[in-house]
């Protein structure tokens, strides 16, 4: 097909889990795939071709952006899903470790997102897609920092889609909940272990365990993925998958204090008003 014709999309993190699903979904649906991954790696199968990238890098991100506009003209779609999470309760992390999960899960975003807006805008169109999560819209105990990433990701993905939908540019987000991949064993561990919460380690690492056995595929993530950077008039946001919509009605609809209970009980915390 000759230069410009097809749609092009970057997908972040695209060498595993959500990420690899993603490109391989919009692949099958007639987008010309990158994927980025920090290492280099050429066989994700399928004809998606990878590139080095690493999103906490302005350089790294700028030469990724390049390469591709270099070699299609066009950047239609950019999926940011690179990111990862830190386990362990708020007060164990230190600020050092929380600066570096912000800045890939939302300084990360922010700076892939500037690379290609005046592309996008060059070409009058363009989409963003921010894999969020739903513990972007909810309290996310013992992933307090993880949580608090996302929900900064939700504010300036919200804030950014009206700034530049009037450039024919649309930034909308998909809210996964847990998904089986590999994020669980990336989960990287708070850095200052008190012996106050040692207790309630044990209990986080079995409700993580379980609630694995039956979370979502990627495959059911990038589909909803697919959906919100095909959609002609997208949602701005999107739940991904069954246990994500259920919550994302639940946190709409239901009472501040019975939400909050139910939360608890959910979490498998002690019931404290
Ligand atoms: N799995 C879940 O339960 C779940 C639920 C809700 C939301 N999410 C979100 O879904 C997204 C994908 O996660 P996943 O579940 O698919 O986990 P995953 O398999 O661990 O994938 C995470 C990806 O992020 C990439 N990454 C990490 N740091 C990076 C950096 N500095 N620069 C570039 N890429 C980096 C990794 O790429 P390389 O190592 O190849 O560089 C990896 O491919 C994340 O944003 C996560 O927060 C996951």
């Amino acid at each position: 097909m000759a230069q410009g014709s097809t749609k092009t999309a970057i997908v972040t993190g695209a060498a595993s889990g959500i990420g690899l699903a993603t490109a391989k979904s919009l692949q099958a649906s007639g987008y010309r795939v990158f994927g980025t991954s920090r290492k280099a790696t050429t066989d994700t199968g399928g004809g998606i071709r990878m590139l080095v990238c690493d999103v906490t890098d302005e350089a790294s991100v700028a030469d990724m952006v390049e390469a591709v506009f270099g070699e299609t003209g066009r950047v239609d779609l950019l999926v940011n899903n690179a990111g990862f999470g830190i386990s362990g309760p708020a007060e164990e992390t230190s600020v050092a470790q929380a600066q570096a999960m912000f800045d890939v899960n939302l300084f990360g975003v922010i700076r892939t997102t500037q690379a290609v807006l005046p592309l996008m805008r060059a070409q009058k169109g363009g989409r963003i897609v921010n894999v969020s999560s739903v513990q972007g819209f909810i309290p996310a105990p013992y992933m307090a920092l993880y949580g608090a990433s996302k929900h900064a990701v939700e504010g300036y993905s919200e804030s950014l889609d009206h700034e530049v939908r009037g450039q024919g540019i649309r930034v909308v987000l998909v809210e996964p909940a847990f998904t089986r991949t590999a994020f669980d064993q990336n989960l990287v561990r708070s850095d200052k272990p008190l012996d106050i919460y040692e207790a309630d380690r044990a209990g986080r690492a079995s409700f993580l365990l379980d609630v694995m056995k039956t979370a979502d595929t990627p495959e059911v993530v990038a589909k909803v993925i697919v959906n919100a950077a095909t959609a002609p008039k997208p949602k701005r946001r999107y739940a991904a998958g069954p246990k994500a919509r259920q919550v994302s009605l639940l946190r709409r609809f239901v009472p501040a204090n019975a939400f909050d209970k139910a939360f608890r009980n959910e979490m498998r915390l002690p019931p404290i008003a």
